[in-house]
């Protein structure tokens, strides 16, 4: 088959796509159908990847019971991670809407194996964190998919890796990378949400090359 041709109109949509990708935390309780579902972890498994070792797990959390345990746990991490801030920041962080867990329809935690078979090693032996990298590669490519079906995405890594294992009962050798809320957002909004609600802002600076 002969490679496609992108065309100008379809690189402008590209670029609105870059632009509209949102961390959300609002969410429609709707459920996101099945097959998209599966669309989008298709997508995510065309990420590139070190030694082609395709290192990540995608776990879709659908219990209950262990969707309430990562809420607790983030809770907790969360108000104990408000008391690091001086008074003045405390409120500000306080105010922030960090997770969208309780509302979000799906709840997907991805982990990353720290020594798969698969790649043969190829590439990490100076780098062993590439295939951290790959995972992440991974999850960026689910999450501008999604953004291009209208489902938000967000990301949530106020957690103790170690208690996600446990609470997940997944293996030892598995790095615990990331806690997606995944469904349709109630807002869609252009410039991230920490933006608007005066945390940061972006960096002029970092649209400049360093040059050496
Ligand atoms: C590795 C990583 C971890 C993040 N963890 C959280 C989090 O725990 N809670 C949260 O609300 N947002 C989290 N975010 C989202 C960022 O806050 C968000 O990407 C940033 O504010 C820019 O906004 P935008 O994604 O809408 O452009 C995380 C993003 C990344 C890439």
């Amino acid at each position: 088959m002969s490679p496609p041709q992108f065309s100008e109109d379809f690189i402008q949509k590209l670029n609105k796509l870059f632009s509209w990708r949102r961390d959300v935390r609002h969410f429609q309780t709707t459920p996101v159908e099945d097959t998209l579902l599966d669309q989008l972890l298709s997508i995510a498994c065309m990420a590139p990847s070190v030694g082609l070792s395709e290192p990540w797990h995608y776990i879709k959390v659908e219990t209950q019971k262990l969707r309430q345990e990562i809420y607790t746990l983030f809770k907790t991490c969360n108000e104990q991670a408000a008391q690091q801030y001086a008074s003045e920041q405390q409120q500000l962080y306080s105010n922030l809407k960090l997770s969208g867990l309780n509302e979000a329809p799906h709840h997907i935690a991805v982990f990353s194996e720290e020594n798969p078979a698969q790649g043969k090693g190829l590439g990490r032996h100076t780098m062993p964190e590439t295939t951290a990298y790959s995972t992440v590669m991974s999850i960026f490519s689910f999450w501008l998919a999604a953004r291009a079906h209208n489902i938000g995405v967000g990301w949530v890594s106020i957690l103790p890796p170690q208690k996600v294992k446990t609470i997940l009962s997944v293996p030892d050798h598995w790095t615990f990378i990331a806690y997606l809320c995944v469904g349709y957002p109630q807002f869609q909004y252009e410039t991230p949400e920490l933006e608007q609600r005066g945390w940061e802002k972006r960096n002029p600076d970092r649209k400049q090359w360093i040059i050496r």
